[in-house]
C-alpha cells in the first residue's frame, strides 16, 4: 500500500523544482503490520494514534509533501547541503524533526514557521556555521535543540530568540571560542546544557545566572580556567562534567553552591593540588555523590596540601572511579603510588 504513488512531479506548494532530480520521486508506503515488503525508495511510514511518523534514509527519496497528520519526521544520512525550502509545508502537527548526518550549511529563517508545535529539533552532524536570526520565532514549544557536531564558531543570543520551553540544549563538538554573557538568561526551563568539546577556554562568569536551574552541565574538552562564580547559582546541579580540560586550579569556592551534586568528573586535568575547602560542600551526610566522582589522570602532588582532599575521601572513597589511575606525580618519595594508598586507605 502506498500514498501518492505517481506523484512524481511537484505538487502545488511543494518543493519539486528546487530539488535535485534524484530526490523528485515520491513514494511513501505504509509498512503494514502484516509486513508488506518495503521498497527501498520509500520512506518508512508508521501510523499511531498520534499521527504519521515518517522516516527517510538513503536510498529512499524525499517526499514532495507530507501528510497533514505527520508528527515525527526523520531525514538522515542524505548529505543534503540544503533542505528543500518547503519541506515542512502543511506539517502543522509536527513535533519531532531529525535531520542529523546531512551537510546542511545554513537554514532558511522561515524554515520552522509551518511547525509551531515542534518539540524536538535534532541537527547533529551537519555543517552549520550559524543560524538565521528569527529561526525560532514560532518555536515557543521547542524543548530539545541539538546542534552537536556542527561548525559553529560563535553563537549569537539573537539566534535563540523565541525559544520559551527549552529544556535541553546540546552545542557539543562545535568550534565555539566564546559565548555571549546573556546567552541563557531567559531559559528558565533549561535542565541540560552541553558545551563539551568546543574551544571555550573560559566562560562568562555570569553565564549561568538568572532563573535557570541546570541539572546536568557538560564542560569537558574546553576549559583552562574555572571561575569561582560560574557554578555558584546552580543549587539543582546533579551531574557536572569537567574532564579532559586543562584546569590547573579550581578556586576554593567553586563548588560552594552545588548542594545536590551526584556526579563529578574532573579526570584528565592538570590539577596538582586543590585549595582547602573545595570539597566540603560536596557529599555531606544524606547526599553522598551517589553516582560517583573521578579525579584520575591529574598530576597530583600528594603532600600535606591534599589533607583536605584525603579527609573528604575517607567518607567518599567508595564512590571513586578509576582508583588505579588516580596516582601521585610527586613528591619523589610517593611518585607513582595511588592517591588512596598515600592517603592511607589502601
Ligand atoms: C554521504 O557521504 C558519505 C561520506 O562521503 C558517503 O559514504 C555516503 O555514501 C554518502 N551518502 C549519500 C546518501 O550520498
Ligand atoms: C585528555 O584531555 C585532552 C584535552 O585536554 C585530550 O586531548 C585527551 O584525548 C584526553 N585524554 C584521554 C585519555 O581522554
Ligand atoms: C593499575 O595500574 C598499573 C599502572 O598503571 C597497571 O600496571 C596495573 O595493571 C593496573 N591494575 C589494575 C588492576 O588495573
Amino acid at each position: 500500500m502506498s500514498f501518492w504513488s505517481g506523484q512524481r512531479h511537484q505538487s502545488p506548494g511543494g518543493f519539486g523544482p528546487h530539488l535535485p532530480r534524484t530526490l523528485l520521486l515520491l513514494l511513501l508506503s505504509v509498512a503494514s503490520a502484516r509486513g508488506v515488503t518495503q521498497n527501498p525508495k520509500d520512506c518508512v511510514v508508521s501510523q499511531s494514534e498520534k499521527g504519521s511518523s515518517i522516516s527517510c534514509h538513503p536510498p529512499a527519496e524525499l517526499p514532495s509533501s507530507l501528510p497533514a497528520n505527520t508528527f515525527h519526521l526523520v531525514v538522515e544520512f542524505f548529505n543534503l547541503t540544503q533542505l528543500p525550502p518547503d519541506i515542512l509545508q502543511g506539517a502543522s502537527k509536527l513535533q519531532e524533526l531529525h535531520l542529523s548526518s546531512n551537510r546542511l550549511e545554513s537554514l532558511a529563517a522561515k524554515f520552522l514557521l509551518p511547525a509551531p508545535g515542534l518539540r524536538v529539533l535534532d541537527l547533529t552532524r551537519n555543517a552549520l556555521t550559524g543560524l538565521p536570526p528569527g529561526l525560532f520565532q514560532a518555536s515557543a514549544a521547542l524543548e530539545t535543540l541539538v546542534l552537536k557536531e556542527n561548525q559553529l564558531e560563535v553563537l549569537e543570543a539573537s539566534w535563540l530568540h523565541g525559544l520559551k520551553a527549552l529544556g535541553f540544549l546540546d552545542l557539543s563538538g562545535n568550534r565555539l571560542r566564546k559565548l555571549p554573557a546573556g546567552l541563557l538568561a531567559n531559559f528558565i526551563l533549561l535542565r541540560t546544557l552541553d558545551l563539551g568539546e568546543n574551544q571555550l577556554e573560559t566562560l562568562p562568569p555570569d553565564l549561568l545566572r538568572g532563573p535557570l536551574r541546570l541539572e546536568r552541565l557538560h564542560l569537558e574538552g574546553n576549559l583552562q580556567v574555572l571561575g569561582k562564580e560560574l557554578l555558584e547559582p546552580q543549587p539543582d546541579l546533579r551531574y557536572l562534567f569537567l574532564h579532559n580540560n586543562k584546569l590547573a586550579k579550581v578556586a576554593a569556592g567553586a563548588f560552594g553552591g552545588l548542594r545536590q551534586l551526584d556526579m563529578l568528573d574532573l579526570s584528565n586535568n592538570s590539577l596538582a593540588s586543590v585549595p582547602e575547602g573545595l570539597w566540603a560542600p560536596l557529599a555531606q551526610p544524606g547526599r553522598d555523590m551517589q553516582d560517583g566522582f573521578d579525579i584520575s589522570r591529574n598530576p597530583w602532588i600528594c603532600d600535606q596540601k591534599l589533607n583536605d582532599l584525603y579527609r573528604w575521601l575517607e567518607a567518599t572513597k567508595d564512590k571513586m572511579f578509576s582508583q588505579n589511575d588516580t596516582r601521585c606525580a610527586g613528591p619523589e618519595a610517593v611518585k607513582g603510588q595511588t592517591l588512596l594508598a598515600v592517603a592511607g586507605f589502601q
